[in-house]
């Protein structure tokens, strides 16, 4: 239990540092400007050391899995995405796997039946909710180009359009009150991330193997979507004020003038977290997909012999050589040689 309610205890208390750190005491540049820019700074360090020091692991040969018939002979029908020979199918596999997680359809669920007999059945929920979550962050993320770009960018209106098609209108007795169009992807996200919460928590097995760094990125991101939807819907900021201080921590040239809504800081400060945590983390998996060499590799290992390049040169002796050295003795012995 405890490694469940821990990292939701600390991602409270982070939110209630930034709410009092603004409100309470005007720390509004620590929160606003240093602390953003030390996470920013952190991030990109920590996300590029991370990779350059994949990037320099040695991987001498192919690592094929087994789930496709390599390129062999010509009338046996190789399985190109699975196990691809060339560069094509190399990509394909990894636009798949990087776009639509691919590789978790196979996921499977074990569980006893009456009998008892265990059984493995397909299980696609965690591909579906994998899938829905990182699809509406990367939206939610292109969405905010509003903010961070000085002028938004073309696509910006057009996810918009089609990620806020609903358009709730309720009535009071004066007037219709339209509010903020509802953002599908912000319902989306919320449902995904309760449900990768909840798989952790009532599945025994998976609540087993769970830790605490599991669970922390789900409360920071379920924070950072609960306080921008709480700024959209609800506590209302002032997004011009939180433009301009993002358009000047953009061209560092940061204005410590401006002052938003505390919410706005708490929103600020998860994502900072989120940012500063990053390298360290499992979320790491978003550079090291990349580096995966079951994905990235060509299986050519029947066309092409690779040699491990640190492979120490042997000194070999042949039979000619041996029998050289010991002629003496074997004749003495009356061994048969190869050359008289
Ligand atoms: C990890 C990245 C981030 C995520 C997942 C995220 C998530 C969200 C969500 C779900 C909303 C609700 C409305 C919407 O969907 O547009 C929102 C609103 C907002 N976010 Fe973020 N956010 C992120 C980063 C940031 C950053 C870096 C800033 C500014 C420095 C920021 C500023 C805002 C503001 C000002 C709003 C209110 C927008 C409005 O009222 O229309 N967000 N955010």
């Amino acid at each position: 239990m405890k490694k469940i309610i821990t990292p939701f205890v600390l991602v409270v208390l982070l939110g209630l540092i930034a709410w009092f750190g603004t409100a309470g005491l005007g720390l509004y540049t620590l929160f606003g400007v240093v602390l953003p820019y030390g996470a920013f700074a952190t991030f990109i360090v920590g996300f590029t050391f991370k990779i350059l020091s994949w990037a320099k692991s040695p991987v001498p040969f192919r690592i094929p899995t087994t789930a496709g018939q390599a390129k062999s002979l010509t009338w046996i029908k190789p399985n190109e995405l699975e196990s691809p020979s060339g560069a094509p199918g190399v990509l394909a596999r990894m636009f798949l796997e990087v776009f639509f997680f691919r590789s978790l359809l196979r996921n499977s669920r074990a569980s006893m039946v009456k009998g008892p007999r265990l059984v493995y059945v397909s299980d696609k929920s965690l591909w579906l909710a994998g899938l829905v979550f990182h699809w509406s962050f990367l939206i939610i993320f292109l969405r905010h180009y509003r903010i961070f770009a000085e002028q938004v960018p073309f696509f910006v209106p057009l996810l918009e359009a089609v990620d806020g098609f609903f358009e709730i209108v309720w009535y009071n007795e004066i007037h219709a009150v339209t509010l903020p169009g509802l953002y599908l992807t912000d319902a989306l996200i919320l449902v995904a991330l309760t449900f990768l919460f909840l798989r952790r928590v009532l599945d025994t097995k998976v609540r087993f193997i769970s830790l605490l760094q599991d669970y922390f990125p789900l409360y920071l991101i379920l924070g950072i979507v609960i306080t921008g939807s709480l700024m959209r819907y609800n506590l209302k900021v002032d997004v011009i004020a939180a433009k301009n201080l993002v358009q000047s921590l953009v061209h560092f040239h940061p204005d410590t003038s401006i002052q938003v809504g505390s919410i706005f800081y708490v929103h600020l400060f998860f994502v900072s977290t989120l940012a500063f945590y990053f390298p360290f983390s499992k979320l790491m998996h978003a550079g090291g997909v990349f580096m995966s060499p079951t994905r990235n590799l060509a299986n050519n290992s029947r066309a092409k012999r690779h040699i491990n390049p640190w492979n120490p040169t042997i000194k070999i002796r042949t039979y000619a050589e041996y029998e050289e050295d010991y002629r003496d003795k074997m004749k003495a012995v009356g061994l048969p040689l190869e050359k008289e």
